[in-house]
Formats: C-alpha cells, sequence, structure tokens
C-alpha cells in the first residue's frame, strides 16, 4: 500500500510542514529581521523587554517538554498497516478483523517501563508493546507488552508497584533496573508477582530487538459476533523474525556504548526497507468454558497454556515507514485499552478494569486537557461528530448553534434526530453480587504457572534465570528482604531457591519449599482443560 492508499498517512500530510529554508517570521507570520541578536540599548547596552521575537522564541523554548509518560516513558513507534489472512465473523463483527480485502493503517510503539525517556534500551524490563489500528468504526487500541502475564491480579495495586520499581525517593537510584530493595520487598510481601518475575528474570526481558519479541495483549478480552455471541480471547504478536534476546554481558556493555540500540536497530530496518512484520494470534475460549481451568481466566497472573488453547494465526502487521517527528508522533500518541471497536469488549479482569480508568486521566495532564484527541496522530480516520467543545487547545471550529443531546435543531429538521444503530453496544453480561473489597478465592494460586515456567526450561536457559536472581539480588542491602525472596521462590521450585540463596549468602528456610500439591495444580490444569479449548 502507498501513501495515497493509506487514510491515516494522507491525513497526517495536511499536517505536514517543511523547513525549506524560507525566511524567518514570528508565530504571528511577521517577518524577522534579524536573528542573531537581541534587541539592545547599544551594542553592549541591556536586552529590551519590547524585543518580542527574542520573547517569542525564548517562550516556546522554554515550554518544549511535556510531562513524560508515568510508566513506559521511553518508547519508540513507526506506522504500519494490518492485513488480515482469515475472517473471524465467527467470533468478531470488528470489521478490520472480518473483511481480509482491508488495510488497516496503525502505529505502534515499543517502550520500557521502569526507565525515564533518556534511559537505556537494553535494560532488563518489560517491553510495552502498543499498536493503534486506525480503522473505519474507530481507534482500536491492543495495548500490551512482549510477557503474557502481569506482576498484580487488581489494578489498585499498580501505584504501588510502580512505586516499589522506579527509582527510590531520596535519591532517585537506582534508575533502570529491578535491582533495589524496593521492587524485591514488594515481590517478597506480594507473591502473586511470582510468575511474571520469571519471565522478568528470563532472556525475554533483554530482547535483541523490538523486532524480535513477541506482543500480547495479556487480559483476556470478549469477542462478539454479529449475532451478539460472545467468546473469550486473548490476543498475540508473533514476530516473523523469531524470539531473539541478547545475553545479560552484552546488554551491559550494549547500554554503554549504545543506549539507543533497539531504537536506532528498528529504525534502520524500516529505513533499508527489512520491513518488521508480525503475525497477530488469537486464543478462543467459548463463554461456557469459563469455569473449567483450574486457574481463573480473568486473573492477569495466568496464561493460557498454548498446547492447550492453541494461538490461531489470523493476520500480520508490517511496519513500513518511520516517523517524520518523533515528539509529533512517539511522544503524542496516546493509547487507551479502553479504545473499542463494536465486535470487541472487556472481562470483569480486575487489572483490566482499573487500566481503564487510568489512561484518559494521565493523558488528561500529560497531553495538557481534553483535546488531546484532535492531535494528528491521536486523530481516527472514522469520522468524529458529537457534542464536546472548548478546553485547552480546542482545533477545530464547530459550526451551528446546538452542541447538545437530542437536538431537533441540526438537521433543520425537527423529526429527525441522528440515528443510533451500529453504535457500539456493550455486552449485555449477567452479573449479580454484593459489593465487596475482595479478591476471588480463584485468584490464590501463586506458584503453579511460575513453577510450570521454570520446569519448561532447558538447563541453560535455566542458568541464566539463576544468575538473573543472583546479580539483582545481591543488589539488595536488606539480608531479610534476600531471605524473603529466596523463601516465596522455595514455593515456585525448591532447586531453583537453592540455587539462587547459594549466591547470594543466604539458606532456604526449611518447610517453606513447595509441597507436591503446589505444584499439582498446573498439572491438573493442564489435563482438566484440554477437553475445553475451542
Ligand atoms: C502506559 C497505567 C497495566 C501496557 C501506561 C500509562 C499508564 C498506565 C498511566 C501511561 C500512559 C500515557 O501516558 O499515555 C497502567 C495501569 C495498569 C497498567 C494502571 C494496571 C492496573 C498494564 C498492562 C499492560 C500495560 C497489564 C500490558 C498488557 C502499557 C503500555 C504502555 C502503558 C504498552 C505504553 C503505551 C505507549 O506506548 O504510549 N500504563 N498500566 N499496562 N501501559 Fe499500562
Amino acid at each position: 500500500m502507498n501513501d495515497k492508499e493509506n487514510m491515516k498517512q494522507q491525513q497526517l500530510a495536511d499536517y505536514r510542514v517543511t523547513d525549506k529554508g524560507e525566511a524567518l517570521t514570528t508565530n504571528q507570520g511577521l517577518r524577522v529581521e534579524d536573528d542573531e541578536h537581541s534587541l539592545k540599548v547599544g551594542p553592549r547596552g541591556p536586552t529590551l523587554m519590547e524585543d518580542f521575537h527574542f520573547r517569542e522564541k525564548m517562550t516556546h523554548f522554554d515550554h518544549e517538554r511535556i510531562p513524560e509518560r508515568v510508566v513506559h516513558a521511553r518508547g519508540f513507534g513507526a506506522h504500519g498497516e494490518f492485513e488480515l489472512y482469515e475472517s473471524l465473523a465467527e467470533y468478531t463483527k470488528a470489521k478490520f478483523l472480518t473483511d481480509t480485502s482491508k488495510r488497516t493503517p496503525l502505529f505502534v510503539r515499543f517502550s520500557t517501563v521502569a526507565g525515564s525517556r533518556g534511559s537505556s534500551d537494553t535494560v532488563r524490563d518489560v517491553r510495552g508493546f502498543a499498536v493503534k489500528f486506525y480503522t473505519e468504526e474507530g481507534n482500536y487500541d491492543l495495548v500490551g507488552n512482549n510477557m503474557p502475564v502481569f506482576f498484580i491480579q487488581d489494578a489498585v495495586k499498580f501505584p504501588d508497584f510502580i512505586h516499589a520499581v522506579k527509582p527510590e525517593p531520596p535519591n532517585e537510584i537506582p534508575q533502570a533496573s529491578s535491582a533495589h530493595d524496593t521492587f524485591w520487598d514488594f515481590v517478597a510481601t506480594n507473591t502473586e508477582s511470582a510468575h511474571m518475575i520469571m519471565w522478568v528474570m528470563s532472556g525475554r526481558a533483554l530482547p535483541r530487538s523490538f523486532r524480535m519479541m513477541e506482543g500480547f495483549g495479556v487480559h483476556t478480552f470478549r469477542f462478539i459476533n454479529e449475532q451478539g455471541k460472545s467468546h473469550f480471547v486473548k490476543f498475540h504478536w508473533k514476530p516473523k523474525l523469531g524470539v531473539h534476546s541478547l545475553v545479560w554481558d552484552e546488554t551491559q556493555k550494549v547500554a554503554g556504548k549504545d543506549p539507543d540500540f533497539n531504537r536506532r536497530d528498528l529504525w534502520h530496518a524500516i529505513e533499508q526497507g527489512n520491513y518488521p512484520e508480525f503475525e497477530l494470534g488469537v486464543q478462543i475460549l467459548k463463554e461456557d468454558d469459563e469455569f473449567n481451568f483450574d486457574f481463573d481466566i480473568l486473573d492477569a497472573t495466568k496464561l493460557w497454556p498454548e498446547e492447550i488453547v492453541p494461538v490461531r494465526i489470523v493476520g500480520k502487521m508490517t511496519l513500513n515507514r518511520n516517523t517524520d517527528n518523533f515528539f509529533a508522533e512517539t511522544e503524542q500518541v496516546a493509547f487507551h485499552v479502553g479504545h473499542l471497536v463494536p465486535g470487541i469488549d472487556f472481562t470483569n479482569d480486575p487489572l483490566l478494569q482499573g487500566r481503564l480508568f487510568s489512561y484518559t486521566d494521565t493523558q488528561l495532564l500529560r497531553l495538557g486537557g481534553p483535546n488531546f484527541p484532535e492531535i494528528p496522530i491521536n486523530r481516527p480516520i472514522a469520522p468524529v461528530h458529537n457534542n464536546q467543545r472548548d478546553g485547552m487547545h480546542r482545533m477545530t471550529i464547530n459550526q451551528g448553534q446546538t452542541s447538545y443531546h437530542k437536538n431537533s435543531l441540526a438537521n433543520n429538521d425537527p423529526a429527525q434526530v441522528p440515528p443510533s444503530e451500529g453504535g457500539y453496544r456493550h455486552y449485555e453480561e449477567k452479573v449479580e453480587g454484593r459489593k465487596i473489597k475482595a479478591r476471588s478465592t480463584s485468584f490464590e494460586d501463586h506458584f503453579s504457572q511460575a513453577s510450570m515456567f521454570w520446569h519448561s526450561m532447558s538447563s541453560i536457559e535455566q542458568s541464566q534465570i539463576v544468575d538473573a536472581f543472583r546479580f539483582e539480588l545481591a543488589k539488595v542491602t536488606i539480608k531479610e528482604i534476600r531471605q524473603r525472596v529466596v523463601d516465596v521462590f522455595s514455593q515456585v521450585a525448591e532447586d531453583l531457591a537453592e540455587r539462587i540463596a547459594e549466591g547470594i549468602g543466604v539458606t532456604p528456610t526449611k518447610g517453606v519449599a513447595a509441597t507436591p500439591t503446589a505444584i499439582s495444580p498446573a498439572l491438573s490444569m493442564m489435563t482438566k482443560a484440554k477437553t475445553a479449548a475451542t
């Protein structure tokens, strides 16, 4: 597809401004005579306040920075498109997932989570994998990570988790590593994080290239088809180049020599026409199978084993165009897990539910008020009509006397009210219960899948994981925290805990190690679930 056919690129073209060495003007369009000297009283005199060109230039510079993202501050974006291999009409009515003749424009942003905007690319961290599809039905954002599970089960713990991961308050040290007291204290006292920690201690946290990592929607979402029938779905991105990691020693050297290693790689690949490709996969479950597993399918610390619920490859994303302007596009893009199209809906995953609040809330601050959906990179290609008006930096001139619903004036036809058919309709899930602040007991197993992960590793991978634990924990200054972490991971696998302990001067506490009952749910989960997959 060339730029002419890509509706998002056409839309963006209207906003592009190229400096071709034209005469300098102020923001008011006034030609500037001299941009080298400020206006002074005599050649050595004080600068005059009335030098409006100086003031305007300096004021704009003074305001060039916006707050970095509170998480995922360091990122890199690219444009691309999505093509569908086979229609998913049986499961969803989303047009971009049913019409194989369509090419859907998209923008992707890869990121690290913990570091600041200027941190290094190759740190041990989760990578964000956010995709904005500009569909004809509106923007659909798949805001995922490069690991299939998450650290916590309920969004209310997210600020605590991030406070523990980010640099410590007194001195902002360490800047971009999971190697400090607060992070490991969090891990030891919030055992639901055990499974995700296994992924973070593995090579998955050290991708060699953004082009060589998987992406996961993590949460369980719903597909809704034309008949209103719902299926549960998990989303996957599989890189055509395969999954490749750096080893720890390499990451540290590279971080010093080229902190832009991953972004440089992506930029050059696209510039050279080696367009990165990722296939979209879906795992689909019938609604009736919701309770057929020994884990809760709404628990974001659990994955659906792919050998039980196979990943069906349904399409491909190709990244084929670099940005024109990092700030305008990559920095100002606003993803939101709540940007949906008809045919896709949420579930009651308590992590997902909390995310629905957080993204717009933070973007109101980060992007300065309620009109950030009008920023070019955020604009849908679908038409926008609503009664919103005013606010900081409003870019449209909404004509006419009405900005309310319902009104009979806008169409000059008192009988006509704008049609609502075809609009997004939330899935009519039946829910009932008391209002309680508690977590379902089905979320209580924190170790089975962590254990499954450990036992699925080759011996080299296991050694790398042990080395990672030892490296990180050796930086923890408080011995009791190191001890607690070892005791927590005893419940994942005794040999893992013993090997970690050996390198950090503690001994696993007797009696804490995994009992056969702590491991068996993983196995029974697999047998029980074999019957459940669609
Ligand atoms: C970014 C909140 C969990 C993936 C962000 C941002 C916030 C946030 C406030 C910054 C957004 C911005 O400034 O534009 C939360 C909360 C979570 C949560 C409250 C849990 C309760 C997750 C999970 C994933 C994820 C589970 C992956 C499935 C991302 C990504 C970005 C991001 C990829 C960066 C988006 C970009 O590139 O602009 N999150 N997050 N987050 N989050 Fe989350």
